[in-house]
Order: structure tokens, then sequence, then C-alpha cells
């Protein structure tokens, strides 16, 4: 059986409607999803939603409907975002399928058995917003919380634990056998040092948590929700179908299986797709979760950078929330998604503002690619009625086309999505360049001959730029190509109407 491609989302939790923040990631999957597909790779392409713990709880109790209810509600807002963005996703995982329980409850009860679980107790200062405990060494002023600024509350209860600690010396070996593993490099440095300061063991379990998966053995206690949401990367895999929630017994025993068949189809994945605040999550304890069971780890994850809007967090309270779908409904949902990956180099932090976000689309898309594409076919239809099925363009183009494409797959192979679109950007330029500079609009009436081959040049050209635009922008890129192939030229609205500023 052949390994597919498998890239993962993280899942969204449930407890917020979903933002451009959280659209962010999973386009970005979505763009490489596509690119890997147009280049013949079989590609399984993952996301869903998190949907246990105390924030889920909270949140549904406020609205006065069991956590369910409102899991149910949530995650099906996030399918209709991904609907609208269209996201091609081939699987969804909600942590509430009775199956991912399963594989959870089973591998606790494993690891508990190889004595990488075992029970003990906690006294630590907790934030019930991140559902973590802090150190000394990692709390803000006056015992706050580091990414919430609000203080955070002493808890003292019987957990059980994961032995974190046992993976400190493997997972730095592994960061230094597999430099691909974390990415973007600059990221790296971090989370090495951070293990290399030493690895508590974590607790894995909440007696007070009401809201989440049951340990078999001892069901007073709930799987702690990060515990529970990481599995999700193997159980969708393929794990829960070895699974039977009826019959625990059975467990232990036929989660070895799950590294043998399908599962292998998939797992390692080649890549976790996640933003920078869950990078240490997924590169320490994820590793060491897949080390106690034996399991090969991801070849790659990927932290990408976080989005303010004009400079400011993205809050409800500030009411400065940025609905993706509410801009895609107004510009298109192309030009959104191109948006965000020319803005900012991937992996780095941006900033949204209105007036950039306008600028671009009028510079990138109605100017550059949306103009070269009309007038080089108003043109044509002053000399022929049908476009053409081939044309011999100079040699020099051929290569140029070329290069440009080795230099777009380059570019993905490093995920650099704000390099892919300048080189397309670019190509399309120097399209519009050498419209402005052979003037064929002038030619026609002089040399038809001459402006036709210029003409059909532009045409071989764009179908380049039309293919290679499809990941970012589907239903353009493929109106592009239709436009662009060989019959008939029609009478076209503009691609992308001017925004006045
Ligand atoms: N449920 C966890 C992930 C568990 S994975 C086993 C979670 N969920 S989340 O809904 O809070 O975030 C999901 C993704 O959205 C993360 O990759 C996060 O970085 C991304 N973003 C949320 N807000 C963001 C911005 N403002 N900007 C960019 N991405 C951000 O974490």
């Amino acid at each position: 059986m052949d390994k597919k491609y498998y890239i993962t989302t993280p899942i969204y939790y449930v407890n917020s409607v979903p933002h451009l923040g959280h659209a962010y990631t999973t386009i970005a999957c979505d763009i490489l999803a596509r690119y890997k597909r147009s280049q013949g790779v079989d590609v399984r392409f993952l996301t869903g939603t998190d949907e246990h713990g105390a924030n889920i709880e909270k949140s549904a109790a406020a609205k006065g409907v069991s956590p369910k209810a409102w899991a149910d509600e949530v995650s099906a807002k996030y399918r209709a975002l991904w609907k609208t963005l269209n996201i091609s996703y081939d699987a969804f995982i909600r942590t509430t399928d009775p199956a991912h329980e399963a594989v959870v409850q089973a591998i606790f009860e494993k690891l508990l058995k190889s004595g990488d679980i075992y029970l003990g107790s906690y006294s630590g200062k907790y934030c019930t917003s991140c559902e973590q405990y802090y150190d000394e060494s990692e709390m803000g002023e006056n015992c706050t919380c580091p990414v919430h600024k609000k203080p955070l509350t002493e808890v003292h209860e019987e957990t059980y634990f994961f032995k974190l600690s046992r993976y400190e010396k493997p997972l730095l070996q592994y960061y230094k056998e597999h430099p691909e593993f974390l990415v973007p490099k600059y990221r790296a440095n971090e989370i090495i040092n951070f293990v290399k300061g030493g690895l508590r063991d974590l607790s894995v379990t909440r007696t007070k948590v009401k809201w989440g998966v049951p340990v078999l053995s001892n069901p007073a206690h709930t799987i702690y929700v990060w515990f529970d949401a990481l599995i999700n990367y193997i159980s969708a895999a393929g794990a829960g179908k070895f699974l039977d929630p009826k019959n625990p017994a059975l467990h232990d025993e036929k989660l070895a299986l799950i590294q043998a068949e399908n599962f292998r189809e998939l797992w390692p994945a080649d890549l976790h797709m996640v933003g920078k605040e869950i990078f240490r999550f997924h590169t320490v304890i994820w590793p060491a979760v897949l080390m106690a069971l034996d399991m090969q780890l991801p070849q790659q994850v990927f932290a990408h950078g976080w989005w303010t809007v004009e400079g400011e967090k993205m809050s409800k309270t500030l009411g400065n929330v940025i609905d993706p779908a509410e801009l895609g409904a107004k510009y298109g949902v192309d030009a959104v998604r191109a948006f965000l990956f020319r803005e900012v180099p991937f992996g780095q932090d941006g900033d949204f503002s209105m007036t950039s976000f306008k600028n671009r689309y009028n510079a990138d898309l109605a100017n550059n690619l949306g103009n070269l594409l009309s007038r080089t076919l108003n043109m044509m239809a002053k000399i022929t009625p049908e476009l053409p099925q081939q044309a011999d363009v100079p040699m020099e183009t051929v290569e140029k086309t070329q290069k440009t494409e080795e230099e777009i797959d380059r570019a993905y192979d490093e995920l650099a999505f704000d390099k892919v679109l300048e080189l397309i950007y670019g190509y399309s330029a120097d399209l519009n360049k050498k419209v402005a500079d052979t003037k064929p609009w002038e030619l026609i009436k002089t040399n038809e001959l001459k402006a036709l081959d210029i003409l059909k040049e532009l045409i071989v050209c764009q179908r380049y730029v039309a293919k290679w635009i499809t990941p970012f922008m589907p239903t353009i890129g493929a109106e592009m190509q239709r436009r662009l192939a060989p019959g008939p030229i029609q009478k076209y609205e503009p691609l992308f109407p001017r925004i006045a500023a």
C-alpha cells in the first residue's frame, strides 16, 4: 500500500466562533493539499474540532445548553466556514466521536500498563483558559497567566502523570537527527532550549472537569484535553477501526494493530501545520507520547505566526474580529485566500488592515492578473474569433516559464507561500510589461501577424499563471483556465473589479 501525503490542521476549539486567524491555518493546509494533488500526490487532508474541557463546559453553561449540543453547533459552524472558503479537506474529526474517545482511552490504559502514566497528586498554579499549569519561571507578574494576563488559580488535585521527563534525551536526540522536524528554523531553538531546560512529568487527568473522556480504569478522572486532542491525528488515521468501544478489554491487544495495514497508508503524518502558540504541544508532548507508544513521529511540524488587526490582538471584547466569510462575500473568497499569503512571509506574524487588503487587491489582482487577461482577450478578439490550442513561443519564454515553475516548486518545499505568489505575480507583471513595451494594439494596425504572435504567447503564458494560481484561488484559477481555453473568444466581466480606496 502506498503511503499518502498526510497533512493536518490543528483541531479547533468549539468555545468560540471561527475567525480569520483560524481560517489562516486551514487555508495554508488547503493550498498545500491542492498543490500536492496537482502534482499527482495522493493527499489525505485532515481537520476537525476539539470539543472537550473546562472552557467548553463553561461556554455551554453560559448559553444554557449541554456541552455536546454546544459542540454540535460550533463544530457545524466550522464546517460551514470551510465550505464557504472552499477547503478541500478529506476528513473531519470531532473529539466527541465515540471511535476517537475509545482510542484515547485505550492509549491511556496502555501507557498506564507500561508505566508511562502513573497516579500522583499535584499542587500548582493553573490557568483555566489555557487549561495549563504554569511554574514560576513561566508566569507573568503577580502570579498571572503569561497569555491571558489574569491571575492563576492554586489547584491541588489527585492526578495521573505522563512521564514526560523520560523523553528529554530521546527528544533532543530526535531533533538533532531530524533537522526538518522543527520548522521554521528560527522557532526551533526555543523548543530545543525548553527541553534542555528539563522536562517535568505532565498532569494528564482532571477530577474537576466533567466534560472529558473518562479514564477507563478510574472514571473519577477525565483525560486532559490536550492529551485527548493530540491523539486525533492517529485516531483519524484509522486507529479507531481496530477498537470496539463496547469491549475495552480488547483495547490493548488491538492497539498494537494500529501500526499495521491501513494505518501505514497514513502514519506517520507528513506535516502538522500549527500556530506558533501550540508549537510546543506538538513538538514536545506529542512526540513523547508517540515514543511511549513506540510509534513513528511526524515528519514535520510547521509553526506559522499570528495575525493582529490594525495592530491589535483579534478579540471579541475589542470588537475587531475579522470574519473571513464576510470579507469573502464582499471581495471574493479567493481574493481573501491570496491576500493572507502574499502579505506576510509564511511563519512570521502579520497585521491585517483594510487599507493593505485593498491595496494588494488592486495591485496584484485587478491591475496585474485581471487586467492582463482582459486586455489580452480584447486585443485577440480584434484579430481572430478563436483562441489557439498551442503557439510557438520564443525559447527565451519557454526557459523563463520553466525556471519560474521550478522556483515555485522549491518555494512550496519550504512552505514559502508568499514566495510562490511573488513568483506568479512577478511573472504576470513581466507579461504586462511586455504588452506595454510591444504595444500590440498599435501593431494590429501595422503588422497584424506580429501582433498575433505576441498575443498567442501571452495566452500560452497566462495558461501557466492560471494553473499556478489555482491552489490559492481555486474558483478564479478555474475561471481563468476556462477563459484561456482554446475556442471562441467571448465577452467577460472583469475577474477582479477594482475596489475604491
Ligand atoms: N484546540 C487547539 C489545538 C489542538 S490540536 C491537537 C487549539 N485550537 S484553536 O482553535 O485555539 O486554534 C487553532 C488554530 O488557529 C491554531 O493553529 C492557532 O494558531 C490559529 N489561530 C487562532 N487565532 C489566530 C490568529 N489571530 N492568527 C493566526 N492564527 C491563529 O489551539
